[in-house]
């Protein structure tokens, strides 16, 4: 049976930032606007926005690699493979503009997007001297080969 949950682009940067609000709580201040770079997606059942996830281009190396920015799944949509879609469709869309390389982290409890990176061809990666581990050194980070 098809899948009743679409994955949309969205220019809705209200909407989007509700949703990180509700997903994030108080966690939600670290929420990236448009003017980075990013590009966002929705999850919607029917007209109901369910979840969203994000991607810009690297700062690091803005020209071959792109950033997996935030992506969340509100607490009624968890559990059906949402956020692993949302992976392929950021990595989808930095093939298609010929980028080389995907990265992103996620804290070190956050054991189902790691198992979900994983799935989706991610390898624990580390940040180069030149940047240095941004988010921190207690994070895990990841990297995907285009
Ligand atoms: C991490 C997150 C994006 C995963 O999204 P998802 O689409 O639910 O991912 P999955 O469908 O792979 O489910 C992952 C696990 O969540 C568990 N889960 C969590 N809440 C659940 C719920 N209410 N119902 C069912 N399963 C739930 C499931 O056990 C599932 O494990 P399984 O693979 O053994 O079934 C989502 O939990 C979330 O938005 N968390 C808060 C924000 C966050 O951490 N974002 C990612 C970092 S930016």
């Amino acid at each position: 049976m098809a899948s009743p949950y679409r994955i949309v682009p969205s220019k809705n940067v209200a909407l989007i930032r509700s949703l990180e609000d509700r997903i994030f709580g108080s966690d939600a201040s670290y929420f990236e606007g448009p003017e980075r770079g990013n590009f966002y997606w929705l999850v919607k059942r029917g007209a109901v926005p369910v979840g969203y996830c994000s991607v810009r281009p690297s700062v690091f190396d803005p020209t071959h690699t792109v950033f997996l920015s935030r992506s969340g799944v509100l607490h009624a949509a968890r559990g059906k493979g949402l956020q692993r879609r949302m992976i392929r469709v950021r990595v989808a869309w930095a093939r298609a503009r010929r980028y080389k390389f995907a990265v992103t982290y996620c804290s070190t409890s956050n054991i189902w997007s790691a198992r979900n990176l994983f799935t989706e061809g991610f390898q624990p990666w580390w940040p180069p001297d030149e940047v240095g581990p941004w988010a921190g050194e207690d994070v895990m980070y990841f990297r995907k080969m285009l």
